[in-house]
């Protein structure tokens, strides 16, 4: 700290943790039982019995849909999955090695200036559908393009599984690939106030747009200490490659101080209820030796963080299996992190929304650590 440094009796929360800053009926994390609630239903619940449009109508309208209801919100959704010619215009330049996530942003982004009108200062349900319905589209568009395909558009009749896969192959995927990534997108739409939701919130707050928000949150999201994790996580498998070399890369990665993709979580204190269903869908999706290969990794890693840091109660997070069942239906690595947006998008629109509904402007303080009585020398006398 600097000479005559001047600090405030506020409290220091670093990195926030515990700190209160939003009011949310979306979602909860009960971080000590490993519990994860969308609307007062566990996520067990869900996951693999209602359909992500029918997770969507949840966390969005507040209630699990009637099929007329559904059927409605289908129609929305389909009519929502075309792209503007725009959106593709402005994805073509982007070189073969852009990252997806990255081209997903500048995608998403170019919805609010190439429609100004729709996406106002006042977000609405209308404005969320639009922009969640074309996360899939947007990804699957430059997937093609990098490959130097034309995009196809999407299929009224395909649910948002089906079309990402659709739009980004060109061929009706098979049920063995789109039912375990429909139950993905489900576990990963919403997870309490975490650092991309946080960010689409803060910038919601301002009175700022739906578009602008959604932007920021996929920015937040590309870290590998939030949503960057899980091609992370298949680099690691890859690099370890066979079960006799987990003990000794392992214990060589944390010697070198490194952190292991995959475990660990500010909020979980148990396992990641995410984790206990993807390492169930893994087992069913993945080959044999992949998941043997996990979940030896995940054993031996899990006996050794406990060894080494016990205090920490590090578990499995989300990232970790959603390697082996990302990689089953048939993503590459880099689309890992972009289809958890796919995902996400519709947590941070409902966020949005229910921030609009009941603003105030999110602004904490910072603790103040610099000088406050410096002498000013001109510059010739530096
Ligand atoms: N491997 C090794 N050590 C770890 C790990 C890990 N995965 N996670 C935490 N630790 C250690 C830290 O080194 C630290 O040890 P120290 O006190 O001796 O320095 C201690 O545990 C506490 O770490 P913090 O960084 O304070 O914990 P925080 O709550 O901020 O971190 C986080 C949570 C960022 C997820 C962390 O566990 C991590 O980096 N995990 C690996 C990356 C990952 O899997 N990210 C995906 C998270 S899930 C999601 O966002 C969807």
């Amino acid at each position: 700290m600097p000479e005559s440094a001047h600090t405030t009796d506020l409290p220091k929360a670093n990195g926030l943790e515990g700190v209160v800053a939003a009011q949310t009926e979306l979602s909860h994390v009960f971080g000590e039982e490993g519990k994860l609630v969308y609307r007062g239903y566990d996520i067990h619940k869900l996951a693999g019995k209602a359909s992500f449009e029918e997770v969507a109508h949840l966390l969005w309208i507040g209630r699990l849909p009637n099929q007329r209801e559904l059927d409605d919100f289908n129609q929305k959704l389909g009519k929502n999955r075309t792209l503007p010619a725009g959106v593709i215009d402005a994805l073509r330049p982007l070189p073969s090695d852009a990252l997806p996530l990255d081209a997903l942003r500048t995608g998403v982004s170019m919805l609010g200036a190439l429609e100004p009108d729709r996406f106002t200062f006042e977000p609405d349900l209308d404005q969320a559908i639009s922009v969640a319905a074309r996360f899939p589209a947007i990804l699957a568009a430059f997937s093609r393009l990098r490959e130097g395909k034309e995009p196809v558009q999407g299929r009224a009749e395909l649910n948002t599984a089906q079309n990402y896969l659709y739009q980004m192959h060109g061929e009706a995927p098979e049920e063995k690939h789109w039912k375990p990534l429909e139950s993905y997108l489900i576990l990963l739409a919403d997870h309490g106030l975490n650092a991309s939701t946080f960010t689409a919130r803060v910038i919601a707050s301002t009175t700022s747009d739906l578009v602008s928000a959604i932007t920021g949150a996929i920015g937040a999201l590309k870290g590998p200490l939030h949503g960057g994790a899980p091609a992370l996580v298949l680099d690691m498998l890859t690099e370890i490659g066979s079960a006799d070399n987990v003990e000794p890369w392992i214990t060589n990665a944390l010697d070198s101080g490194e952190r292991l993709m995959g475990f660990g979580h500010r909020v979980y204190k148990a396992e990641d209820p995410r984790a206990e269903i993807l390492r169930g869908m893994a087992e069913t999706a993945s080959t044999p030796e992949f998941f043997a290969l996990s979940q030896k990794t995940e054993d031996f890693a899990l006996a050794e963080l406990a060894r080494r840091k016990p205090d920490n109660k590090l578990y499995t997070n989300v990232e970790f299996y959603s390697a082996a069942v990302l990689s089953a239906v048939g993503l590459p690595g880099d689309m890992f992190t972009p289809t958890f947006a796919v995902s996400r998008s519709v947590g941070w629109s409902a966020h949005v929304l229910e921030q609009a509904s009941n603003n105030r402007l999110i602004r904490p303080a910072s603790e103040f650590v610099g000088a406050t009585d410096r002498k000013f020398a001109p510059i010739e006398e530096r």
